[in-house]
């Protein structure tokens, strides 16, 4: 192979360590897949989920883009969680920000960041809607924190009224979108408890 040698011998290593530890592994997840989870997470390569939760390929299904936003209009995101909810049934959607995000920093800043700024103004309104409560907090590092948060909740809240979401729920499906942050720092995660498991809100 031409490029990315390194990439392509990382990968065979890992292949062939887990074959050598399950050699059925790679055969039957190739048959299908049966996550339980969703995750809706920042696009930051510090944050990768399968790896952050320990679970192996087939255990999680994956939609993450800059600052984990869930925009009523971006068929992407939409397309993910239709097809996690309607086919692969998944239990559980989670909503993971993390602490220190670039474009949740982005947003709160008023340079020109150019196309993304198009993007970050999904957060500008998480912040416009919470102005009260996050100006009242002077130290910026612990202000930009809380809107990581918020964001969070707020997504949470953008998820949990799909028409994806909001039809399972009125068939009865089993399904609980969650909010979670993850600290760079230390590596874990911590549960915003802003779990919502039907139209009840409860
Ligand atoms: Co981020």
């Amino acid at each position: 192979m031409k490029y990315l040698k390194s990439l392509f011998d990382s990968n065979r290593e890992w292949a062939e360590r887990i074959s050598r530890e399950q050699p059925s592994f790679f055969e039957q997840l190739s048959k299908q897949q049966n996550p339980e989870f969703l995750w809706i997470g920042c696009a930051d390569s510090r944050v990768p989920a399968n790896e952050i939760i320990n679970l192996p390929p087939g255990e999680v299904f994956v939609h993450r883009n800059i600052a984990n936003v869930v925009v009523h209009t971006d068929l992407n995101c939409l397309s993910v969680i239709h097809y996690a909810v309607e086919v692969l049934k998944v239990k559980h959607i989670i909503v993971c920000g993390h602490y220190g995000c670039g474009g949740v920093r982005a947003a709160m800043d008023s340079d020109n960041h150019g196309l993304i700024d198009n993007w970050l103004r999904h957060i500008r309104d998480v912040y416009r809607f919470h102005r009260e409560e996050l100006e009242a907090i002077e130290d910026m590092e612990v202000r930009k924190d809380r809107l990581c948060e918020l964001n969070v909740i707020e997504q949470v809240s953008n998820v949990c009224n799909t028409t994806m979401l909001r039809d399972a729920w009125s068939k009865g499906q089993e399904l609980a979108v969650h909010g979670w942050i993850y600290r760079l720092e230390d590596g874990l995660l911590h549960d915003l408890d802003v779990t919502v498991k039907g139209e009840s809100g409860t």
